[in-house]
């Protein structure tokens, strides 16, 4: 199994030797590597099982040394960049040859973000280069919020994880691209709509695709338990099941006819950041327990609750 700790030396030790760790972001925890090592991306694709189709977002721990990378920021992705990052917040840019193709799956454009934790941003302040880092679960599962949940899915793979706590979003980080004078949204997350918003009114959420048609993160099954996920099914499909059998991930409220001990509540209050932050530790639970079907509900399409219903639609499998 792997070690779990905050040795940013070690850390420093394994990434130099071409060798991959998990880091801490305020997103998710990531599988990091040399993003400039074509050894080391290539280990990502292989400790993910990831489709070498689905492109890596490169971490940096500050804005000018993205633009060491990329042929030009435009203005307002650098006005958006300068008040949110770091922050969960990517930018699609365009690369230079710096960057191997190997990281953008064969794209001239490539994703950067800063991640808003203290401990990565510590390490990445002390390598010489910028780190790919996807989320640090096996390709189409429940991205990891916690050093144990690496541990307990990538552990055998990799030597260490540097251990930053829980995180404190818990969503993944927000994907945007200025193109044709709009701002298209390829992946909700962290960063709100309504808060880009206050930047441009122009803004395009793609739905169901990004800018590659086979993309990641679009893929239906992203983000899925084990066990089949239901939203607000109608009583007559839960008829099929035990009902001793059902979970259920909800919002603030419990349901009547399930064994109580089989709910778990994403936020008594109606927090919507206490929510996100919860979503895929639990889950994770969920999907530990013994039982067939896991019932969920859709949330407000407001802040944060649009990007908790976009990973809810993914998981949801019948
Ligand atoms: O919050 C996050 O962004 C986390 C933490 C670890 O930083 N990372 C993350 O990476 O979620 P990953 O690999 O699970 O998702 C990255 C997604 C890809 O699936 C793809 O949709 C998009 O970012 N992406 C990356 N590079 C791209 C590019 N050049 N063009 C279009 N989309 C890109
Ligand atoms: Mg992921």
């Amino acid at each position: 199994m792997a070690d779990i700790g905050t040795d940013i030396n070690r850390a420093m030790q394994i990434l130099n030797s071409d060798e991959l760790i998990a880091i801490p972001t305020e997103t998710v925890y990531g599988l990091a590597g040399n993003a400039l090592n074509e050894n080391s991306i290539l280990k990502i694709f292989q400790v993910k099982d990831r489709p070498f189709f689905d492109p890596l977002i490169v971490h940096t721990n500050n804005l000018e040394r993205i633009t060491d990378y990329v042929k030009y920021i435009p203005d307002i992705l650098m006005e958006m960049a300068n008040a949110l990052m770091p922050g969960p917040f990517t930018i699609i840019l365009e690369k230079t040859k710096a960057i191997p193709d190997l990281v953008t799956s064969g794209s001239d454009k490539v994703a950067f973000r800063i991640p808003n934790h203290p401990l990565s941003l510590k390490l990445l302040a002390e390598l010489s280069y910028p780190l790919a880092a996807p989320s640090a679960n096996p390709f189409g599962y429940i991205s990891p919020t916690t050093a144990k949940h690496v541990q307990d899915q990538l552990g055998h793979k990799i030597e260490y994880i540097l251990d930053g706590g829980e995180c404190a979003v818990g969503l993944e980080s927000t994907i945007v691209e200025w193109k044709e004078n709009k701002l298209h949204v390829l992946r909700k997350g962290g960063i709100t709509i309504e808060s880009l918003l206050e930047y441009t009114k122009e803004i395009e959420i793609l739905e169901n695709s990004s800018s590659n048609p086979i993309a990641p993160g679009m893929l239906k099954s992203h983000y899925a338990p084990k066990i089949p996920v239901m939203i607000s099914p109608p009583l007559a499909a839960i008829g099929n099941y035990n009902i001793e059998r059902i979970g259920v991930l909800a919002f603030q409220k419990t349901r009547k006819v399930i064994p109580l001990e089989n709910q778990l509540i994403l936020s008594k209050s109606g927090d919507l950041n206490e929510a996100a932050r919860n979503l895929f530790a639990y889950m994770r639970i969920l999907d530990s327990m013994d039982i067939d079907l896991i019932i969920t509900e859709l949330f407000p399409e407001i802040g944060l609750g649009r990007a908790i219903n976009d990973k809810l639609r993914r998981a949801a499998t019948v």
